[in-house]
């Protein structure tokens, strides 16, 4: 599924994530650009403007929560609905989350990326192997849906 350059690809980006600073920035670019996505986050406390969001310190936890949660992916690259089995039932079943908002999350994953590391570091071919990563993460997610 994965040629050797996608794994070297996804691995080296992985090493250079700080997930408490993209994780934050991707969560809070979430709830801001895609709104309907705050009716899971009733508990936050306030959301009603993009600096309440971007200043909430519940969001900056939660988006370092999220983004910690690729590691499992990464860490198991042929085995990735496996890994993440428990999660999908989680987030179907007790967090009742539509999933196509695992899409829109991974999109806003990309674009905090890529803002980061610019076109010189994350150049076309990161970018491929970093959104079929994730593409695979959305999928498996997806998985317990039913
Ligand atoms: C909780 C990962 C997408 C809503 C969590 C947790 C992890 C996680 C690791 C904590 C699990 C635990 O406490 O055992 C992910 C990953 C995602 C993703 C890897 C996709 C890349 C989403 C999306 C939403 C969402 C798109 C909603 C729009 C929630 C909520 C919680 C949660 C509401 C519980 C928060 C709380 O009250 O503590 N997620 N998540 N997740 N997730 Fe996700």
């Amino acid at each position: 599924e994965w040629t050797d350059a996608e794994r070297k690809a996804i691995t080296s980006l992985w090493s250079n994530i700080d997930v408490g600073e993209i994780g934050p920035q991707a969560l809070v670019r979430l709830l801001v650009v895609f709104p309907w996505t705050q009716r899971y986050f009733g508990t936050f406390g306030d959301l009603s403007t993009p600096a309440a969001i971007a200043g909430n310190p519940k969001v900056a936890q939660h988006g370092k929560t999220v983004m910690g949660g690729l590691e499992t992916a990464v860490k198991n690259l042929d085995n990735v609905k496996q890994a993440y089995a428990k999660l999908s039932v989680m987030h179907s079943e007790k967090l009742h989350v539509d999933p196509d908002n695992f899409r829109v999350l991974a999109e806003c994953i990309s674009v905090v990326v890529a803002a980061k590391f610019g076109p010189t570091v994350f150049t076309a071919g990161f970018q491929e192997a970093w959104q079929k990563f994730l593409a695979v993460v959305v999928s498996a997610l997806a998985k317990q849906y039913h």
